[in-house]
């Protein structure tokens, strides 16, 4: 298993350009199958999940390669609509490919992601968002099987703003017959991204950004060319790491409207932030102060895939903050990781109480997730000592190849790829 190894205490310096993101990259690679073609994305991040991604849509009969940052997906030879098990239980956004195979094929047959890590995640608005538009849908054990002669626009009201089954819903109600509204709609700037780019494809969509999104159904879409936006999470990512190690750097290739809350957060603890255009300057020259109260909520309130990151930085403040958690139950398990390396933090129920030490220690500690293990790294790069991060491979899902960025801003950073004997 590779680890990373880092050597703290060392402020970030220099200027980084932040990749493609994530989130908006996987639903529109899944989009690109409702239009046979060529679709040429740029900007697409180098990441495990969406190397997934594009293996599941060669299962599906696609073609897709890369060169550097762009990605080329051919979809004229997709002819199945069937997801295989063992690829859809490596990434739960494999369920993205719901709508969009729905609306090309009539029908789709996926198993249950299960849950993961971090909480249980359902699909039932997904599912129940689909049937509205018409499809049926039969669970055979683990096995989903959906299908629709015809989708119909309709209105929709998500009993809560799921990002997932807003965008589910908006890619399958894209070629319905007539006009489908959703209520309550996640407002992520993802949505935004793919509404952007299902609209180059030929669809007439107004509204993502908002919670009332309208999508008149087309009949034809075509192949696309498309510029993912910047990933918001990897630049908090660096922001918080910068204010950790008291550093000062410049974050290039970056949208700040998608990250005010973020910004409002570390201004209140204290950290100094310029922003011009797609540029932030973040600097920390003293030690942060409290945040009294964090609570993660839908955009555009504070992002849950940064609280982890921000605890790291709280858990070095001076007083006593609190993280109260509202999206998914299991996302404390770094909380443990982080008290091996001094930190002070008590967690009861979804609140986290984080009373600031004057510095963390060097450890061995485990990513369990993702968003965890990049808070484990920015903890690393805070603490006094070697600290070793374990389980690297949770972490490539999202940042392409951490290390690599924080050398550039001058951490002492490298990875341990044991040989096959070790
Ligand atoms: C997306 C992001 C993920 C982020 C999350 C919340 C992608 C690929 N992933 O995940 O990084 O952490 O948004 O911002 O974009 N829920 C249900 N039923 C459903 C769907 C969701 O109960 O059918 C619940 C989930 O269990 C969770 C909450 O809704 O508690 C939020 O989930 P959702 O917004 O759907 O997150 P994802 O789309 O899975």
């Amino acid at each position: 298993m590779e680890k990373l190894v880092i050597e703290g205490g060392r402020p970030l310096s220099g200027a980084i350009k932040i990749h493609g993101a994530k989130n908006a990259a996987l639903p529109i690679l899944a989009a690109c199958i409702m239009a046979s073609g060529t679709h040429t994305l740029h900007n697409v991040p180098n990441l495990l999940d969406i190397e997934v991604m594009l293996q599941i849509l060669r299962a599906l009969g696609c073609k897709a390669d890369r060169q550097g940052e762009t990605v080329n997906v051919h979809s004229s030879k997709a002819n199945s609509s069937y997801i295989p098990e063992e690829l859809m239980g490596q990434m739960r956004s494999s369920i993205f490919l719901m709508g969009p195979l729905l609306a090309r094929f009539g029908s789709v047959t996926v198993y249950q992601p299960g849950g993961c890590a971090i909480g249980e995640r359902k699909i039932d608005l997904h599912l129940r968002g689909l049937e509205a538009l018409g499809a049926k849908i039969e669970e055979k054990g683990n096995m989903i099987v959906c299908t629709a002669d015809v989708l119909t626009g309709t209105e929709i009201v998500l009993d809560f703003p799921s990002v997932g089954a807003t965008e589910n819903i908006m890619m399958a109600a894209v070629k319905a017959e007539g006009v489908t509204t959703i209520f309550n709609a996640a407002r992520e700037p993802e949505i935004q991204d793919l509404q952007n780019f299902l609209n180059t494809m030929g669809a007439d969509i107004i509204g993502a950004g908002t919670d009332t999104i309208t999508i008149r159904g087309v009949k034809t879409l075509a192949p696309s060319e498309y510029n993912i936006i910047p990933d918001r999470i990897v630049a908090g990512t660096i922001l918080v790491a910068a204010a950790a190690t008291r550093g000062t750097i410049t974050l290039e290739r970056v949208n700040p409207s998608h990250l005010t809350s973020v910004i409002h957060v570390l201004r209140r603890a204290g950290v100094q932030i310029l922003v011009n255009d797609d540029i932030i300057h973040v600097s920390c020259p003293t030690r942060p102060k409290a945040v009294e109260r964090i609570v993660t909520s839908p955009h555009p309130s504070f992002p849950t895939d940064l609280q982890s990151q921000i605890m790291v930085l709280l858990s070095l403040a001076d007083g006593l903050s609190i993280i109260k958690e509202t999206i998914f139950e299991g996302r404390f398990k770094h909380v443990d990781e982080l008290s091996r390396m001094g930190a002070d933090i008590r967690v009861d129920l979804n609140s986290a109480f984080i009373r600031g030490v004057p510095r963390l220690y060097g450890a061995t500690v485990e990513a369990t997730d993702l968003r965890a293990g990049a808070a484990l790294v920015i903890a690393g790069l805070a603490a006094h000592g070697t600290t070793i991060v374990e389980q690297v491979h949770h972490i490539d899902r999202g940042y392409d190849r951490i290390e690599h960025m924080l050398s550039r801003l001058g951490a002492v950073i490298y990875r341990h790829t044991p040989v096959p004997s070790e």
